[in-house]
């Protein structure tokens, strides 16, 4: 990953040598003693020396890492001002002279920031950054910063291209799998601090004694890195574990097994961050089967939790089990009335949009929608439809645009970040979920480039308003060292990459044309499922007369959940931005696009440009042979082949299923498919 302290340049070394000499960093927590480590181990790979510890500041290029609980004198150092503004979990790194010597220092409140401030100061030095000028002062904007494993007991993953679960629950809690801590580095190094360990689809089982055992011992594992563990909560496990004739949320039996359980849990992980509940969709338990409504099922978990310190998070991924009027509109439908109903450690996860995590969708209704309400981010980092860890998509692009995306929810600016990081209504409660894209993979990820999105993720859920390019680039130096012509070439492809799996896959807003259930290919004939919502067809509404979702006034009214200046942009297909057009809207081929094609001219461009920015993708790399190691390099160039041939299919299958219903001649220019 992105923690191979591989030895910098001499030259750049030398120089760190000559401004690090000395380390000053007193230990008195666990969290203390990592930090400390991770340091000494880094620096010794960056720079092939060991520092110099010491117990008193004395010479200088000394590095002074500490809280005002182990360095008391730093308190009378004008440094300690900054101490005012990294709250429990940030830091300070500032080069400043204490006692007149250059010194570089890492200050925070907590062992937590302290480790935070050292791994991002390595990060500094894996850049090759000047230090001499060193001035950042930080604290993260969202207070919850989760991975969200889709892992199951028999360690398959649910979306998972990375291999199999990394909880060995067989030789857990006996075998502590040095991976465990492992993981728990490379999160921490991103500002994570939290993860739930199963499947959101959860088995009850994970309730159980034996599973709060090996629970327990990840959790000590990470406990030293920041890192709480939570859980996902079957809402039916009264039933199934307590013998209970029901599961309503109302009912004091069922509240008094939840309160019993809770307590249970916390003996086994005493500071336990949680619940994730997916309640009432595809198929799971819910409150509703008894009448009741989210928030009271919530509620009911969150009274348990409550006297611990948990907290529910409650997702809004639900859709009825009837046949649809508009998918896209029921998350808001069944939330919005709900709005100020949650109890106050409640927080609603809501996906970056409202059908699932779509290469791309526009931002979902409900943020902003519910001032009354905690809402947290769920971003998918794994790539359910994004190509799986075969194709290279860097979703830093991804989530950054749904973040910046303005809900004008209480004017201008209102933007989904601010929603979510509480400084829009004033919420206390903050937090961010990535489903993870993590396994037993040697490189995590599966895909190289994948793990990017996991770097990604942490350092938006850290600050959501951070710029997807300046990540990538630290994510490019700190996994491909820092020569300028690497970098220059390929940050660019690293920021078109999800644009180009738009274009082949689902351009100008079209969404869920993948193959059946698995989600992997192209599948925008599928029809005649269980549900509507399930087929494609339902999605692309393609026929003679046209193709597109219309969720106007004239269709779905989907649109109305938006507040009005967003209503106002979207409305009209022609301000409509070509993003989002046939999501909202049903238009016919000949409809003239702003650029003055049609739109099947159009979306033959999209389909076919995305094939060509492929090979462009795979030209780029291929300028890289001999610049990075050369297995990753051959993997990468494997994976590009065949998602060039992927994106090939796609643009195949998707021009000729809709050429049936256009009728229209493949632009000149492009050849006509097969
Ligand atoms: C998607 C995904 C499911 C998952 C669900 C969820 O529909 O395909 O596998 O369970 O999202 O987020 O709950």
């Amino acid at each position: 990953l992105w923690l191979d302290f591989k030895p910098l340049p001499t030259e750049t070394a030398a120089n760190y040598k000559q401004q690090l000499r000395a380390l000053l960093f007193p230990v008195t927590s666990q969290t203390d003693s990592v930090a400390r480590q991770e340091l000494l181990t880094a620096v010794n790979g960056l720079l092939g020396e060991c520092l110099k510890s010491v117990d008193t500041l004395q010479e200088t290029g000394t590095l002074v890492i500490g809280t005002p609980a182990t360095l008391p004198w730093l308190a009378g150092e004008a440094i300690a001002e900054h101490l005012r503004h990294v709250g429990d979990e940030g830091y300070g790194i500032h080069h400043t002279a204490i006692k007149g010597k250059p010194t570089t220092v890492i200050l925070a409140n907590t062992s937590s920031g302290i480790l935070y401030g050292v791994y991002a100061f390595l990060g500094v030095l894996q850049r090759g950054e000047d230090i001499s000028q060193l001035a950042t002062t930080t604290q993260p904007k969202i207070a919850l910063r989760l991975l969200n494993h889709w892992d199951n007991l028999d360690r398959t993953v649910e979306r998972g291209y990375a291999g199999f679960s990394l909880w060995d629950w067989h030789r857990l809690p006996g075998y502590r799998d040095p991976r465990y801590t492992d993981y728990a580095r490379a999160n921490a190094s991103i500002g994570i601090n939290g993860t739930v360990l199963n499947n959101v689809n959860a088995n009850a089982l994970m309730l159980t004694a034996p599973y709060l055992e090996k629970a327990a011992t990840l959790a000590d594992i990470f406990r030293p890195y920041g890192i709480k563990v939570y859980l996902s909560a079957r809402f039916s496990a009264p039933i199934e574990l307590g013998s209970l004739a029901d599961a309503d949320p109302l009912n004091p039996e069922v509240q008094q097994w939840w309160n019993d359980k809770v307590a249970e849990i916390y003996r086994y992980i005493p500071d336990f961050g949680g619940f994730l509940v997916k309640a009432n969709s595809e198929g799971q338990p819910g409150p509703q089967n008894y009448g009741r409504s989210h928030a009271e099922g919530a509620n009911m978990l969150a009274d348990a939790l409550n006297p611990h310190g948990g907290v529910v998070m409650w997702r809004a991924f639900v859709y009825e089990d009837t046949e649809p009027e508009d998918r896209a509109k029921q998350a808001y439908n069944e939330f919005k009335p709900l709005d100020g109903q949650f109890r106050d450690n409640v927080i609603v996860q809501v996906k970056n949009g409202a059908i699932d995590f779509q290469p791309r969708e526009p931002f979902h209704p409900l943020f902003g929608a519910m001032p009354g309400t905690p809402l947290m981010m769920e971003f998918q980092i794994t790539q359910e439809y994004l190509g799986f860890a075969t194709n290279l998509a860097y979703l830093g692009t991804l989530f950054s645009e749904t973040l910046l995306a303005d809900t004008y929810a209480d004017g201008p600016h209102s933007t989904v970040a601010r929603v979510i990081d509480g400084s829009l209504t004033g919420q206390k409660l903050t937090a961010m979920a990535g489903v993870a894209n993590t396994g037993t993979a040697i490189n995590w990820t599966g895909h190289p480039f994948a793990q990017a999105n996991w770097f990604a993720y942490g350092k938006m859920a850290w600050d959501p308003d951070a710029d997807a390019g300046t990540i990538a680039e630290d994510w490019l130096r700190r996994t491909f060292g820092n020569d300028a012509s690497l970098i220059g070439t390929l940050l660019p492809m690293m920021m078109q990459s999800r644009e180009t799996v738009v274009n082949y896959m689902t351009p100008l807003g079209l969404h869920h044309l993948m193959g059946w259930s698995h989600h992997y290919g192209p599948g925008p004939w599928i029809k005649d499922k269980q549900r509507a919502d399930w087929t494609s067809v339902y999605y692309h509404q393609a026929g003679k007369d046209g193709i597109g979702f219309d969720r106007t006034a004239s269709g779905s009214g989907a649109l109305s959940q938006y507040a009005p200046e967003v209503q106002a942009l979207f409305a009209d297909p022609q301000t409509c931005p070509d993003e989002y057009l046939l999501w909202f809207h049903h238009l016919p081929w000949d409809f003239r696009m702003k650029s003055g094609e049609t739109l099947w001219e159009a979306l033959c461009g999209h389909y076919y440009g995305g094939v060509e920015e492929v090979a462009d993708m795979q030209a780029v790399w291929e300028a890289q042979r001999g610049k990075v190691d050369s297995t990753v390099f051959q993997e990468v160039s494997d994976l590009l082949a065949i998602q060039h041939q992927e994106a090939t299919l796609w643009r195949d299958a998707c021009v000729l299923y809709f050429q049936q219903f256009s009728g229209m001649p493949i632009p000149d220019g492009l050849e006509q498919p097969e």
